[in-house]
């Protein structure tokens, strides 16, 4: 039976654990608080996502260069960006079941766990993360593991200029680990305490600054699209001034339908020139912009797409995730674009038990495999190793069978189409790498 909507978060993390694309952190201790690990399957899903992205914000640009920042930065850093004085949630205790809740959280100023009113006094939660650096524990080694990437790059943006020569406008793009030491995580991997980002900072003249931010808005919004997602699940919304961050002149979320609701995928803020002044001012170098041509210094404004690679991920599952009636019977498919589907062909054997046919299916995966991610499967009859790939994304079946021994082709299955073509091994990786555009 089709399952039904409330169902399908359910049936996609059992399949993500089934099938190894995600597994509960540490899951043999009883688990840690929203961390997660990819699997076997989740971390070529999430290498695609990543791959895809740095494709779209960097290689096939000539305005935006890529960096890989440290994790844990001077302490200063987070006083100069304002997160340890503004970078907390109000939490309070419910009185009745003593969960502990984000104050905008309360459903109509109900606990969300118990419908009760009774809550103690609000007070603030610094969600990043304080470790030490070095063997000493005092406070002159205090430092944080990052809450997000984008402080990497405000504190290199004078290394790039000098090291690349690049005039405005110029992005510094990072992907990378941040740590939030969330009050209430949930909906399996859409918030966790540890996640990965997607950073642009995009540094313009201040000028040019309100056109690049409505040029990110539709860029970000096409990205999603290009590699699948569904037009009625994708929406842009704009902040009103009283969600706006500290720092922020203007945002739009893309904002993505999953099962529980409408959520944030990723945000694209005008930032102003917030970052470099504050930056300046705290370490005391001077991070203004000089303009060869007018002669002029100044801050540079800066547009700021900010995604989360898991929340993309998830995205992309919950999108991907499909069940159809084929003959009576449920079949799941995860219709991944051919840019992301983790595995894009798997080689099957009709007969295991025909060392020829072995053999050759064989010989086919391990020439496919020097180009293109594909599997060998012989594990199960041919019907259930369809199913099996169909339930993981994988773009195409390869079939070789009793004549293909004959005539030197094999039967080409699309995942989406069920449609089966005789392919000459010849010409199969060719024909192959055409139709998923490597
Ligand atoms: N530098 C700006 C910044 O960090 P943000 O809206 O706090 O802005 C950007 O975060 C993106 O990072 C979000 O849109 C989301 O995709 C992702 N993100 C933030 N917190 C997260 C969490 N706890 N778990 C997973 N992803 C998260």
């Amino acid at each position: 039976m089709i399952t039904q909507k409330n169902d399908v978060m359910e049936k996609i993390v059992s399949l993500c654990k089934r099938r190894g694309f995600i597994f509960q952190s540490s899951e043999i201790y009883g688990g840690l608080g929203s961390t997660w690990d990819y699997g076997p399957l989740g971390v070529e899903l999430k290498r695609n996502v990543k791959g895809a992205w740095w494709r779209a914000v960097v290689h096939t640009r000539d305005d935006v260069v890529g960096l890989d920042s440290a994790i844990l930065m001077h302490p200063k850093t987070w006083e100069a960006s304002g997160h340890i004085s503004n970078f907390h949630d109000i939490v309070i205790d419910c009185k009745n079941c003593k969960k502990r809740i984000r104050q905008d959280h309360l459903k109509n100023g109900k606990c969300p766990y118990c419908g009760t009113k009774e809550f103690t006094e609000g007070r603030a939660f610094n969600l990043m993360f304080k470790t030490h650096v070095g063997p000493v524990e005092d406070s002159s080694s205090a430092s944080y593991l990052r809450p997000e990437t984008a402080q990497g790059i405000f504190v290199n943006f004078k290394n790039v200029l000098d090291a690349t020569h690049r005039k405005l406008p110029l992005g510094i793009a990072q992907i990378g680990k941040s740590f939030r030491n969330e009050v209430t995580p949930g909906n399996f991997t859409f918030r966790m305490r540890e996640f990965e980002q997607m950073e642009i900072e995009y540094f313009t003249k201040p000028q040019d600054a309100d056109q690049y931010y409505q040029q990110w808005i539709e860029e970000r919004f096409n990205w999603y699209l290009n590699l699948g997602i569904k037009k009625e699940k994708l929406k842009k919304r704009e902040h009103g001034q009283d969600e706006l961050a500290h720092y922020a002149k203007g945002c739009t979320d893309i904002e993505y339908e999953f099962p529980f609701g409408w959520s944030e995928l990723e945000g694209i803020a005008h930032r102003a020139d917030y970052d470099l002044k504050q930056h300046s001012q705290f370490s005391g170098v001077d991070l203004q912009y000089h303009d060869q041509v007018t002669n002029e210094r100044f801050f540079p404004y800066v547009i700021e797409p900010s995604g989360g690679c898991d929340r993309a991920t998830l995205a992309f599952l919950t999108d991907a995730y499909h069940e159809e009636e084929v003959k009576g019977e449920t079949r799941v498919v995860l219709k991944f674009s051919k840019e992301l589907a983790p595995i894009k062909v798997a080689v099957l054997p009709l007969l295991k038990k025909n060392g020829d046919i072995v053999e050759l299916a064989k010989k086919i995966k391990n020439n496919l495999q020097k180009d293109i991610v594909c599997v060998y499967d012989d594990t199960a009859a041919i019907g259930k190793l369809y199913r099996r790939q169909d339930e993981v994304g994988t773009f195409f079946c390869v079939t070789v069978d009793v004549q293909s021994l004959e005539d030197k082709q094999v039967t080409v299955r699309s995942r989406d189409t069920m449609l089966q073509e005789r392919i000459p091994v010849d010409n199969l990786k060719k024909y192959l790498m055409e139709k998923l555009a490597l």
